[in-house]
């Protein structure tokens, strides 16, 4: 996730730029960068790794002067964070200048194709790609345009010829220097507005960049492209078709647009798992295969064993991974918490596969795991969302989450592309050992191809998850429960009620109740039972009876379909019916919007819960 802007028009570019990105920086923050058409006709680009306000502060009243333009602030998904791989990027010539939101799949066989006629790379984003590709299909219908009208029409064609190439998902924009008064966006897959100003006019991944600016807004559909210039807006689709569309008027103000319109990021985030998942499989999962050249660094052949490490979040999501290693790949896996493995006596060597899951690559505890062992020279995997984070400098493989930053403290796309990404690892792996049947190997991928619109339909338990919320709320604590793959969203879910709302939370394995905690339970307990369908429901169903003959209240998550259900529960949250192993990622959604709205209902700082921090840095 990034964010882009682009403007033409009549006022000073470089503020318009700046004051846009700012209000973009939640969408990344690892670097940013203008571009701006000056009056003598080049393109200047200015960029930086970090923040915004570096960027700002390195122009220092000295930004580039135009009224044409477009920056970006990103959020690495190919190349590390550093000024090089910054957007803007240009052709070797200077004049194509493009910024990006999204993942190029095929980016590595264009780039090389590139290369092999001469084109030079200046950075290792795939990115960079579409400027050349853009250069060579314009400077071939340029010389033959007529100057003004038709230098625009063929810009636009070889924009369109450049996007035929590309697979992926994108929001692009274009300029060209020949063109003084033109920008152009793309969207597949990436969002991207237009607003539509008196005599300018604007292209934004977001809403907010728009508003200081005019309050008319266009949302740009996949597959089309937008031509802008100062007084006029065209869509087209990608193969020439003129689009009409109207602009609607935008009520929100700027802090609730940067939040999509909901009240609170964790919510957002929540809600955003769809889109989220789809990105982090974007390219990687197929009918037949999976696709994981970040793995190819590893000798897996050599290894015997596997060791994952992490804490909170990530930690339940590693216990997802030793189900799916073990079940799929027979290879035996150790999931630890990172503050007890470093100062335990693991048992590694270069052997074991020491994969360690953090969204934000800075944890201290899961950094001195990865330490301790590189020292001891096991082959090490990082699983994190941060490109360019402390865990990815020295591991052996990096694999990035591709979910875009999470702003709630609480986790929560991140969770679930964790668990995806872990279980697609073990897949691949399971393939390659030739450990698994194939038809369950096919039943697998094809259960991940359908994995953002599972997660969509789950969602659908808002109002229901609001209205338990209420209920819930009257009590001081509560137990949940599951075995399996349901155990781990019964470890994630009470942790999400835990943080975000401070009511008392536990998770136990449900045959674990009868060794002790079922001494807890009364009418004054409640009871979160996961209950889908698995080898192991019938067990469930058995710990719920034992938690009901104690009357304590139980709210069953189960699946779709299956009725008999109701009548061990005093309430049920359907979730779609899918394979076990998707059950951490499908029973986590309707939990973590119960969090949410237990949390909103004892008035707590959703976003900012006291004492929590997003990224733990010290022991
Ligand atoms: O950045 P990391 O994944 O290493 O962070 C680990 C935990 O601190 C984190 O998951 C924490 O438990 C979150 N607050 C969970 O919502």
């Amino acid at each position: 996730m990034c964010g882009i802007v682009g403007y033409v028009g009549y006022k000073p570019v470089s503020p318009v730029l700046l004051d846009g990105l700012k209000r973009l920086e939640y969408r990344g923050y690892d670097s940013a960068g203008i571009a701006v058409r000056t009056a003598d006709g080049n393109i200047v680009v200015r960029k930086s790794k970090g923040k915004l306000s570096k960027l700002v502060e390195q122009l220092n009243g000295s930004a580039p002067q135009g009224t044409l333009g477009m920056g970006h602030t990103r959020w690495a998904t190919h190349g590390a964070p550093n000024d090089v791989n910054a957007h803007p990027h240009t052709d070797e010539s200077g004049r194509v200048a493009v910024i990006h939101n999204g993942i190029i799949e095929n980016y590595a066989e264009l780039r090389a194709e590139l290369k092999a006629r001469g084109h030079v790379f200046q950075s290792e984003t795939d990115t960079e790609i579409l400027a050349h590709l853009v250069e060579e299909e314009f400077d071939a219908r340029y010389k033959a345009a007529d100057a003004g009208v038709g230098c625009a029409v063929a810009l636009l064609d070889a924009v369109r010829a450049a996007l035929q190439r590309v697979r992926g998902a994108y929001s692009f924009v274009i300029m060209d220097a020949r063109v003084p008064d033109l920008i152009i966006g793309a969207r597949h897959f990436s969002p991207l507005v237009v607003g539509v100003g008196e005599n300018e006019n604007l292209l934004a991944s977001d809403i907010p960049a728009l508003l200081e600016h005019t309050r008319r807004a266009l949302i740009i559909e996949d597959g089309e492209i937008v031509a802008l210039t100062h007084d006029a807006v065209r869509i087209y689709t990608l193969d020439g078709q003129a689009v009409e569309r109207e602009p609607f008027d935008v009520t929100w103000d700027v802090v609730s647009a940067e939040k999509g319109g909901y009240p609170h990021f964790f919510i957002k985030e929540i809600n955003e798992q769809p889109a989220a998942l789809a990105n982090a499989l974007r390219g990687r999962v197929e009918s037949e295969r999976v696709l994981l050249p970040e793995l190819d660094a590893l000798d897996l052949e050599r290894v015997e064993r596997v060791h994952i490490v992490a804490c909170g979040t990530s930690y339940h999501a590693g216990l997802a991974g030793k189900l799916a290693f073990e079940a799929w790949a027979r290879v035996p896996v150790n999931t630890e918490i990172a503050s007890e493995y470093r100062y335990a006596s693991p048992v590694l060597d270069d052997r074991t596969l020491l994969i360690l899951i953090s969204q934000s690559g800075e944890t201290a505890d899961t950094l001195a795991s990865f330490r301790l062992g590189k020292q001891q020279g096991a082959q090490t995997l990082a699983l994190t969302n941060v490109v360019g984070s402390s865990i990815t400098r020295g591991t052996d493989a990096s694999l990035y989450l591709q979910v875009g930053p999470e702003i709630g403290v609480v986790a929560s796309k991140t969770f679930t592309a964790q668990v995806a990404l872990l279980e697609l690892v073990a897949l691949d792996w399971a393939m390659r050992r030739g450990t698994i049947a194939h038809d369950a190997a096919h039943e697998i991928l094809a259960s991940f191809l359908r994995l953002p619109d599972l997660v969509q339909a789950t969602l659908g338990a808002d109002h229901q998850t609001e209205q338990l919320a209420q209920k819930l709320t009257q009590h001081r604590s509560a137990f949940f429960f599951g075995r399996g793959f349901g155990y781990i969203a019964a470890l994630e879910g009470a942790l999400k009620l835990k943080e975000v709302s401070y009511l008392h939370a536990e998770a136990y394995a449900a045959g674990e109740l009868k060794h002790g905690p079922i001494a807890m339970l009364d009418p004054e307990i409640p009871v979160i039972a996961i209950a889908t369908a698995s080898p192991t429901l019938d067990k469930v169903i058995g710990n719920m009876q034992e938690v009901r003959a104690r009357r304590a209240p139980v709210i069953a998550v189960a699946t779709d379909g299956d009725a008999a259900i109701a009548q061990h529960a005093d309430a049920v949250i359907y979730i779609p019916h899918a394979p076990d192993h998707l059950v951490p990622i499908l029973a986590i959604a309707p939990l973590q919007l119960l969090a949410y709205h237990v949390a909103i209902a004892r008035g707590c700082d959703v976003d900012q819960p006291r004492n929590l921090a997003k990224s733990v840095t010290v022991e």
